[in-house]
């Protein structure tokens, strides 16, 4: 099966990696790929951002299937210009995309929906927020969420009315340009966050969903939850102390309606959906859409599939998903992040990686080759990713493989999980403060 993966990341090399361990022979082509991608197949340098040149390179070099790791080409409308030629394609409709592409149109879907989740104002007038922000009732901090994609620096929580204020005109200023013209206020919510993966395969009268195992991410760049946010320190999954009747609930409140909902809005939904989910008091709510895997929950979620992986997103891509549960490995996985000195504020690039031989998968995430030199290329470097039959054995093999792989400056949280397994240890539930 010969399989165009577009983007770059270590997202994109795990699920390399498994497409590649599919049953049977796999022509991997990435663009823009990367070195370690380029050792997996073809690279071939398309603009992700322009539908027409990615559709051409298409309708040339025929691929069996597309698939789309990030975002931004899924909502310029990659997807259905490549879907238009009869070709495959994992990933979303723009239509869809717009889930993520804009935080308004995700609200107003969640609650024409009925899908839990924070009361929220959407606001385009200086007035009106100014106005919003000093008679704030849903208590702090307040959430401003710039409309459109950010790429992931969209969102601040305000600690004080100053502060709102001033992020407020920031954005109003054009922060982030058209994307956050549009404000999405938001009362907070407190609770403990994961992450949903969801294969969706929605057209018309066809509706068939897929759960995966969920995961839990962690953001900021220190130890204890501190310091700057990033794109995420390390992630692992199961939650150990998520039973069944928990995720029950999720498809019940959450991924049904969303189903349901995307079905009688006439959205063609034909990928995955990643939910941003925060369990409160009163138990599930939705942060946010995703119409993308998660980076670094993909490297969990690839450690724990027992499926073929190509036969399986070919099958979403075609339409021909039916309800299942996934046959997944009785285990734990774990993905800790090394990242780069100097991030997330800057990256240091070029930097020599040693590099030797860890018992634990090692996914490139910013890495290029130089001489035959793997060199630091990114904020976010390598990523040492593995499975056992527990979260705590998974955390002691990435321990046993750390002194394997470092560089002057490296930074590595060796925390991921660590909240999570003392929490079960303590015989704590979903519902108890987290
Ligand atoms: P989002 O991109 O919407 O997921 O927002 C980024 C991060 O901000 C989330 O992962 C949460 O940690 C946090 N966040 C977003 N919305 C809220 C909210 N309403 N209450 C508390 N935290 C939030
Ligand atoms: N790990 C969070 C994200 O991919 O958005």
């Amino acid at each position: 099966m010969k399989i165009l993966l577009l983007g770059s990341g270590g997202r994109e090399h795990a699920l390399a990696l498994k497409l590649k361990a599919s049953a049977g022979p796999v022509e991997l082509v990435s663009a823009p790929g990367s070195d370690a991608l380029a050792e997996l197949g073809e690279r071939v340098w398309l603009d992700l951002e322009n539908p027409a040149g990615i559709a051409a390179w298409c309708r040339e070099h025929r691929p069996d299937l597309m698939v789309v790791g990030p975002e931004v080409p899924l909502v310029a409308g990659v997807a259905d210009a490549v879907r238009a030629l009869g070709i495959p394609v994992f990933g979303h409709a723009a239509a869809t995309a717009r889930l993520e592409g804009s935080k308004a149109f995700a609200k107003a879907f969640m609650q024409r929906h009925a899908i839990p989740c924070a009361a929220s104002h959407t606001i385009t007038d200086l007035a009106a927020g100014e106005a919003l922000i000093k008679g704030w009732h849903h208590g702090y901090p307040i959430v401003l969420k710039a409309d459109g994609l950010a790429a992931g620096k969209g969102v601040v929580l305000a600690q004080t009315q100053s502060e709102a204020l001033a992020t407020f005109h920031a954005f109003l200023a054009g922060q982030f340009g058209e994307a956050s013209k549009m404000v999405v206020f938001e009362a907070p919510l407190v609770g403990m966050e994961l992450s949903l993966h969801v294969l969706v395969d929605v057209d018309g009268d066809h509706a068939a969903y897929a759960l995966l195992p969920a995961c839990q991410d962690h953001k900021r760049i220190f130890e204890g939850d501190q310091g700057p946010n990033t794109g995420g320190m390390g992630a692992f999954g199961p939650l150990p102390f998520l039973r069944s009747e928990d995720i029950e609930r999720m498809c019940t409140t959450l991924v049904e309606p969303t189903v349901r909902g995307l079905q009688q809005d006439g959205l063609v939904a034909r990928g995955v959906l990643f939910l941003g989910v925060m369990w409160t008091a009163s138990g599930p709510e939705l942060l946010e859409y995703n119409v993308r895997f998660g980076d670094p929950e993909t490297q969990v979620l690839m450690q724990l599939l027992d499926e073929d992986l190509a036969s399986l997103l070919l099958e979403v891509a075609e339409g021909r998903l039916v309800s299942r549960e996934l046959r997944l490995k009785p285990h734990t996985a774990i993905a800790v992040v090394l990242a780069a000195e100097d991030y997330p504020e800057g990256a240091k690039k070029g930097v020599p990686i040693f590099l030797g031989a860890p018992a634990v998968t090692v996914i490139h995430a910013g890495t290029r080759k130089q001489d035959g030199q793997w060199l630091t290329n990114g904020g976010r470097v390598l990523n040492l990713a593995t499975s056992a039959p527990d979260l705590a054995a998974a955390r002691a093999a990435i321990e046993s493989a750390l002194p394997q792989v470092h560089w002057p400056g490296m930074q590595v949280r060796r925390d991921i999980g660590l909240k999570a397994l003392r929490h079960a240890e303590a015989g704590r539930t979903v519902q108890d403060p987290w």
